[in-house]
């Protein structure tokens, strides 16, 4: 029998599904949600879950101070889940539970602000700023106001893109972008995923608009990055190109890779509101669960505000986001309106800037480290220089078709530039320079490896030249150094000075020597800075780390491109190693975040006979090579491996899967030796006939449910 290229269409789901419920097909749904009306008190339970939710996710959100832990939180969070998904009446636009897992829209929408948002003139230093004072004097002069002297309010020129919320009747209603000011883009799918945005304010007036910043943390960004470049994806040049890409997706289920947040600066359009200030206004904002910046100051005078901004220019590095500058507003809003704007920029605020923070300084030389997996990564080695008040001395260069695109050339002169607090860049030839006649060559990655002389190559695939030589030791080191790392095997007080020790003396050279140092303790001791002290806790740390999750020891092997999102992702498909090593290319690729590239370079290093013989090592030492609690290793199919062919009466793939999983069983997509069962559905194809040939046991559905003891 041969499979046929055309199969017959499968029966709908639904009718499938609910032929199997015994239930009349026309009246199908879903088999979680209910068709009845919840009670009072299933009602009056998800109201309080709400208002729960909301309590406890500003006091984490906004205010950075949690009442109660994570999983309390996240536990609140799954009854309501739950009670929606039961009773879909009982989910409002507000709920909590509305922030992930929105649907992707097709394209973003185009919408037109109530009132234009506005933008900012700048100043840059004393002398501008007094400037501005005397125009803004002399403006109301005209109009016949004297006045000696303003209220300011001196806020972050947070570095970060625009938005406005509307809220009707207190609910978000659309969060948009500027854009030109006039219309921006409709991203209330992303917006409403951030936690530090509203979805729901008590006492609200009918209609408000509240305007902010959005804008990447500089933690969330470097673990951002760090996480891309594990995964071999690209990395952002900067918060505010990541937290922009955010917020304009399309998928909203992207969102939780990119952790943005947001302060609130401004009321908008509020009829209902009166004000005599900004500074009511923020005020307002902040007790109405809107996040405003604490450190937001009202001022008298322009010596005090050209004090606070040196403070804030001073501060800058010290801050968990970037600004590239102080806005100043003048508190009343009756003088607003009198001052109005000139174009886009109003007459009562401005924007202090910060000095830049590049500088020209010379690129002595372009050095290369080697990844855990031979990947050669240039950096650059620059005569010390001050750029916005720190002296750099290394800056990063991202790979070598940067350096060819940029036409960076050691030994020349260069533009560095540091932004917050991020790793300073070479950014690109000092302009002088381009000029001359004789330039040194653009710096290609070394014919030998810095490192053990290896020659090197450069794979048409990689956008690294690499070091090929599994023995060079700083390869080596890297990949030590991975595994014992925070994100990987997590052991307490290995850093990578303790773990270059350890490889020079001969006592570590594979992730395995790690769990036998204690059989080298006294060697241990002899080493410089390890007192009987340390050896011990460092032992300890060592045994502790056997305990890590399967998730953990997939990315802690040091496998090009599985990070640690896709270790977890993997882990979570496959949930053993046994059944990763089996996998084909197609079924790696199926997992999310892996297409075909990725799935085969992935299975070709899992079968590396270094990493299958690293893997037998570790698994002898008893780490955790399979998904503890999520597959049981009790239940009818348990240690049994089914696969399934053709379409079953009534249970669809997915279903078929879960109940053999849940029953202990592991589902796989090749007919071996060591298949337990094929389930044949109709048109099962050549899986049949290899089963067969095989003598591997042939179940239609009716014999898996009976084995699942569903008879
Ligand atoms: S007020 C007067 N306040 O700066 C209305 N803007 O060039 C102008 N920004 O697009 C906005 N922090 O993205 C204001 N505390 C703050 C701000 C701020 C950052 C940005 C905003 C705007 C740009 C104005």
């Amino acid at each position: 029998m041969s499979g046929g290229s055309e199969r017959p269409p499968s029966p709908p789901r639904a009718e499938a599904k609910a032929g199997s419920l015994g239930e009349p097909p026309e009246r199908t749904k879903a088999p979680a949600k209910s068709t009845g009306e919840p009670s009072e008190r299933t009602k009056a339970r998800a109201a309080e879950l709400r208002q729960l939710l909301e309590h406890h996710g500003h006091r984490y959100y906004v205010l950075d101070d949690p009442e109660i832990p994570d999983d309390a939180y996240d536990a609140l969070l799954d009854e309501l889940r739950t009670l929606e998904a039961e009773f879909p009446q009982l989910q409002t636009p507000d709920s909590p539970t509305q922030r992930v897992g929105g649907e992707p829209v097709g394209r973003l929408e185009k919408v037109e602000h109530l009132e234009p948002m506005l933008s900012l003139g700048n100043v840059r230093g004393e002398q501008e700023l007094k400037a501005w004072v005397a125009r803004m004097k002399a403006h109301l002069g005209r109009e016949g106001i004297v006045r000696r002297s303003f209220e300011y309010v001196v806020e972050p020129k947070v570095d970060g893109l625009a938005v406005s919320l509307l809220y009707r009747d207190g609910v978000l209603e659309r969060g948009a972008t500027r854009g030109n000011g006039e219309v921006g883009e409709d991203v209330t799918h992303n917006l409403r995923t951030i936690g530090q945005v509203p979805l729901h304010i008590e006492d609200a007036p009918p209609l408000l608009e509240v305007r902010g910043e959005v804008y990447m943390s500089l933690g969330d960004f470097a673990a951002l990055n760090e996480r891309r470049a594990e995964e071999g994806l690209s990395t952002f040049m900067n918060p505010r190109n990541s937290a922009a890409g955010a917020v304009r997706q399309l998928d909203p289920s992207l969102m939780a890779e990119r952790p943005l947040s947001m302060w609130a600066y401004q009321v908008g359009v509020a009829p209902d509101l009166s004000f005599e200030t900004h500074w009511e206004a923020l005020e307002w904002l902040r007790e109405h669960s809107f996040r405003v910046n604490s450190d937001i100051k009202r001022l008298r005078s322009e010596d005090e505000v050209i004090a606070q901004c040196l403070r804030w220019q001073e501060r800058r590095g010290e801050l968990d986001f970037e600004i590239d500058g102080v806005v100043i507003k003048v508190s009343d809003l009756k003088l607003q309106r009198r001052l109005g704007s000139v174009g886009r920029d109003p007459r009562w605020a401005v924007a202090w800037k910060f000095p830049p923070t590049t500088a020209v300084t010379r690129l002595n030389a372009v050095e290369w480290n080697v990844g855990k997996s031979g990947d050669l990564r240039p950096y650059a080695v620059l005569e010390p220089v001050a750029v916005g008040g720190v002296t750099i001395k290394l800056a990063t260069l991202h790979n070598e078709e940067d350096i060819v695109r940029k036409d960076i050339r050691a030994g020349e002169d260069v533009i560095v530039l540091r932004a917050g607090d991020v790793i300073p860049q070479v950014v690109s030839p000092a302009p002088h320079v381009v000029e001359h006649e004789d330039r040194p060559p653009v710096t290609r990655p070394p014919a030998r490896c810095p490192y053990c002389d290896t020659p090197t190559v450069k794979p048409n695939e990689s956008v690294f030249t690499k070091c090929l030589n599994r023995d060079c030791p700083e390869r080596a080191w890297q990949l030590l150094k991975h595994f014992v790392g925070r994100a990987a095997m997590d052991v307490d007080g290995f850093g990578e000075k303790q773990v270059a020790l350890l490889q020079q003396r001969g006592l570590v050279k594979s992730a395995a020597d790690f769990y036998r140092l204690r059989e080298r303790r006294e060697e241990l001791l002899e080493l410089e800075g390890f007192g009987e002290l340390s050896v011990n806790n460092l032992l300890d740390a060592i045994d502790a780390s056997k305990q890590r999750p399967f998730a953990r020891v997939l990315f802690a092997l040091g496998i090009e491109e599985v990070g640690e999102v896709t270790a977890r992702n993997l882990a979570m498909r496959f949930r053993d190693i046994d059944a990763l090593l089996e996998a084909s290319v197609a079924e790696i690729a199926e997992t999310p975040g892996i297409g075909e590239k990725m799935g085969s370079a992935i299975r070709s290093q899992l079968h590396d006979d270094r990493m299958v013989a690293l893997i037998e090592d570790l698994r002898k030492i008893g780490l955790r090579f399979a998904e503890a609690g999520l597959a049981p290793t009790s239940g009818p199919l348990a240690g049994k491996t089914v696969v399934l062919t053709g379409t079953l009466p009534t249970l669809s793939r997915e279903e078929a899967t879960e109940r053999i999983q849940a029953a202990g069983g592991r589902v796989t997509s090749a007919v071996s030796k060591k298949t337990h069962y094929l389930v044949a559905g109709e048109v099962p194809g050549s899986k049949l006939e290899k089963a067969e040939r095989l003598h591997v046991r042939v179940l239609d559905e009716r014999g898996l449910l009976d084995l699942l003891g569903d008879g």
